[in-house]
């Protein structure tokens, strides 16, 4: 009886106690609330001190720097190449005095040893970035990674930078071909705080012998991206494999159970049977990655979901940017928004870069304009005289990141120099394609020119 009692008291209480029933529950709904939206005191001063450092971080690196430099004056003798290059009658453009490697501005585009970036010798109270001046290593030789990537690997909380390592004669292997240097490999050097870096050697080494093999140093090696996948406790190293005409266009996998390597070249494919040259691979937040590749001669990029152990693509592809002619994607997220910035197809020489933005990384993916700000109009219209090669979330700076770019030196490939410089999220697109009720879709993206800049302390 007394449980029949208590049982119907539970289902059928008068008007006060469904009352204090109620009141029970708002309050334990209300607790859950505070407890999940009103931080803790010391959850509310650590996120006003980061806000806080977003914004100073933010604000000192949208601080707009100018450059002047001026063309020099036509001199009557000109470099053969650079006349062979533009053709006698035309005009002579800052591109052409940039790649003519007899030009008095040589030093402007590609600053001398004396003033190299050399953490092991300046120690640790610079960290300062100079975009464009050689970059030293630990053991004090120039750093040799180009159209390279940065892996933050969380097991051993270290950055790791994958690169091309250039160190080699530049040369034509085809009267009209392009400037090259053999394979070598990629290189891989380690870093704490993004601007020591130590070097941890070849990671992926060129094939000397075998003629027929992919790495043979006869071909192309470029633009090699590292991911971890968390399932298989696996490091894979995606690339761009070619022959030395560019007619191969593929893509290359390798696999390492260590960031340091040695990586175990797996294959090569041609994605979807599409040709793919420049690339780049991006891994999401829900451990999906896609390989991003420039296809249809360069016309436009397609985008390629990896399988779960992202050591092939799956049948989802998507055709972006069609039309576009656009090259050397770098694509990051904030805030559940997609971006890429990528340059025009010139080879070696630079050309405009373009930020392009996206709701779902499949697209559709639209243009949202030129992202670089400062220096000055040819600085702008160059991309900083660079190319994008790969965009570094800032960790613990909300849409705070580094561009990393490659200004090349068709001539002596092995001296390009890097450019890495802020990136922003936030504020209105210049160029916002479609409006949504009166507002632009999205958020502008800013690459901001400084002469030197560093990261946040700590
Ligand atoms: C660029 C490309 C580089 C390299 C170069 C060769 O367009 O981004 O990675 O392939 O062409 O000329």
């Amino acid at each position: 009886m007394r449980i029949k009692y208590r049982k119907s008291s539970a289902f059928h209480c008068n008007a006060g106690s469904r009352c204090s029933i109620s009141v029970v529950l708002w309050s334990i709904l209300a607790c859950i609330l505070m407890i999940h939206f009103i931080p803790l005191p010391h959850q509310k001063n650590e996120e006003s001190r980061l806000r806080l450092c977003d914004r100073l971080c933010t604000r000192e690196f949208e601080v707009v720097e100018e450059e002047n430099f001026r063309l020099p004056p036509p001199r009557g003798k000109r470099n053969p190449r650079a006349v062979k290059r533009r053709g006698p009658g035309k005009q002579h453009t800052v591109i052409d005095e940039f790649l003519d490697e007899s030009s008095d501005l040589r030093p402007f585009f590609f600053p001398d040893q004396k003033l190299a970036i050399w953490p092991a010798r300046d120690g640790n109270d610079s960290k300062y970035f100079y975009p464009g001046r050689l970059w030293m290593d630990t053991d004090g030789n120039p750093i040799q990674a180009h159209g390279g990537a940065i892996l933050f690997d969380e097991r051993t909380e270290t950055y790791y930078w994958y690169g091309e390592n250039k160190d080699g004669p530049t040369y034509h292997a085809h009267p009209k071909g392009t400037a090259r240097v053999d394979v070598i490999g990629v290189n891989c050097y380690s870093s704490k705080d993004l601007w020591t870096w130590k070097n941890e050697g070849v990671v992926l080494p060129g094939v000397e012998s075998n003629f027929t093999h992919d790495l043979h140093r006869s071909n192309v090696l470029e633009r090699p991206k590292v991911i971890y996948n968390d399932k298989t406790s696996n490091y894979v190293m995606w690339m761009h494999i070619d022959d030395a005409n560019y007619t191969k266009a593929s893509v290359g996998v390798a696999i390492s159970d260590s960031p340091l390597g040695p990586f175990t070249y797996l294959r090569r494919i041609r994605p979807h049977s599409c040709d793919s040259r420049d690339m780049t691979i991006f891994k999401d937040d829900d451990q999906n990655a896609y390989l991003i590749y420039s296809s249809d001669d360069n016309s436009e990029l397609h985008v390629s979901r990896l399988t779960d152990d992202y050591l092939d693509v799956t049948r989802e592809m998507q055709r972006i940017l069609i039309g576009q002619h656009r090259e050397a994607p770098a694509v990051f997220k904030h805030k559940a928004t997609y971006y890429m910035i990528t340059s025009g197809c010139t080879g070696w020489a630079p050309n405009r870069a373009m930020a392009h933005a996206a709701e779902s990384i499949m697209g559709p993916w639209e243009t949202i304009g030129n992202p670089c700000i400062g220096g000055n109009r040819v600085f702008r219209v160059t991309t900083f005289f660079s190319q994008s090669a790969f965009v570094v979330p800032l960790r613990g700076h909300s849409g705070v990141f580094i561009f990393m770019a490659d200004r090349w030196n068709p001539s002596e490939l092995r001296d390009s120099r890097y450019v890495w410089l802020p990136l922003t999220v936030g504020g209105v697109a210049d160029e916002p394609l479609e409006y949504n009720f009166g507002f632009p879709v999205w958020s502008k993206v800013s690459i901001f020119w400084h002469r030197r800049w560093r990261l946040p302390v700590g």
